[in-house]
């Protein structure tokens, strides 16, 4: 399939694996970019440009498709070294970065000058006409659906995306929910000139986390995600656990007079527990509503591959059928 993103990109299909903290390792980018969609290594999760540089060079032995990294920018006590990590994924040759979180305008023109192409993820039209302005390339966009930050606006894609459609120039992928060759051709539909998944890909087989992960979310339904952080302005979608019911509370309990320190057991430094050691009760861990959708665990060539015959077999049979008749 062919479209703005493919091109852009340089890749086979228009399915993008979204950054992911702990799951993004080059294993998981080298499979996405080998079945012709784009991997995506996740930078903070490496942290210090060193361990970055390493990932690339890794990633690089074990796909030679294009794959892009993720940088995240977040409000932190000890920020990362933002500059070392934009060096080392110039010098490592990598074409593509998706960045997240606040405005990418300090990184871009770092960015330009070495031909880096950027996908800004945002969670609403303005932000992604923002992204636009200050020259991004593509823009993620991500409905209230989405595992992850939705941001505040609970905007869900069947509104989202065609409201971006309607104001953007550059291109879109659809992010947040997606899983599918239905979700695929609806997003075409909608605006958009691909997908973004995260979910999605984490119940794969090459995805470097504990398999307790990936069963949690095929046993998981479209009703085992909460909202926390919410009294925050940091809103995250999460897999309901022992931990998340008690942040809840917590949340309940103390009402507008929140702070981050209350609920720092439920959400700093679990994710290595969670993604690597398999402990699924340890804290709160992104995952989007469209676990519902998920039931296997397939590699990621026979999930782009799936992803790619029921989309070709949705425009071909079904809806060239309703034309027909
Ligand atoms: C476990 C997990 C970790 C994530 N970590 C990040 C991250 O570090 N940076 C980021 O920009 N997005 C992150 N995301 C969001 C994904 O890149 C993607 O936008 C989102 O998962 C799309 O929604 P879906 O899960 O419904 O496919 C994460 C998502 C998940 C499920």
């Amino acid at each position: 399939m062919k479209t703005r993103i493919t091109e852009m990109f340089g890749i086979e299909h228009p399915i993008i694996q979204g950054g992911m903290h702990y799951v993004g390792f080059a294993e998981m980018a080298a499979a996405v970019s080998n079945a012709g969609g784009l991997g995506i290594i996740t930078g903070l999760t490496q942290g210090t440009p060193e361990k970055l540089a390493n990932e690339i060079a890794r990633c690089k032995d074990m796909t030679d498709k294009p794959f892009g990294v993720n940088l995240t920018f977040l409000p932190m006590v000890n920020a990362p070294d933002y500059p070392g990590l934009v060096r080392v994924i110039i010098e490592g040759g990598v074409k593509i970065v998706e960045t997240a979180g606040n405005n990418p305008a300090q990184v871009l023109p770092y960015f330009k000058d070495a031909g880096v192409k950027v996908i800004h993820k945002c969670t609403s039209v303005r932000h992604s006409l923002k992204a636009q302005s200050i020259g991004c390339d593509a823009v993620s966009v991500d409905g209230f659906e989405c595992g992850g930050h939705p941001g505040e606006d609970d905007i869900p894609n069947m509104i989202l995306l065609p409201r971006a459609a309607d104001e953007l120039e550059i291109p879109f992928v659809a992010s947040g929910g997606m899983a599918d060759g239905r979700s695929l051709v609806a997003a075409l539909a909608m605006g958009a000139d691909g997908m973004n998944m995260g979910t999605r890909f984490i119940a794969t087989k090459e995805a470097p986390v504990h398999e307790n992960v990936k069963a949690a979310i095929v046993a998981a339904s479209e009703l085992d995600t909460r909202l926390v952080m919410r009294p925050l302005r940091n809103t995250e979608r999460v897999m309901t656990n022992d931990a998340v019911e008690e942040l809840l509370k917590i949340e309940k309990e103390k009402g507008a007079d929140l702070k981050f320190e209350d609920i720092i057991e439920q959400v700093a430094g679990v994710y290595p527990r969670i993604m690597t050691e398999g402990d699924m009760d340890a804290g709160a861990w992104s995952c989007g509503m469209v676990a519902g959708l998920i039931n296997d665990i397939p590699t990621c060539q026979e999930l782009i591959d799936s992803i790619m015959a029921q989309a070709d077999e949705i425009i071909t049979q079904r809806l060239a059928g309703f034309q027909a008749a």
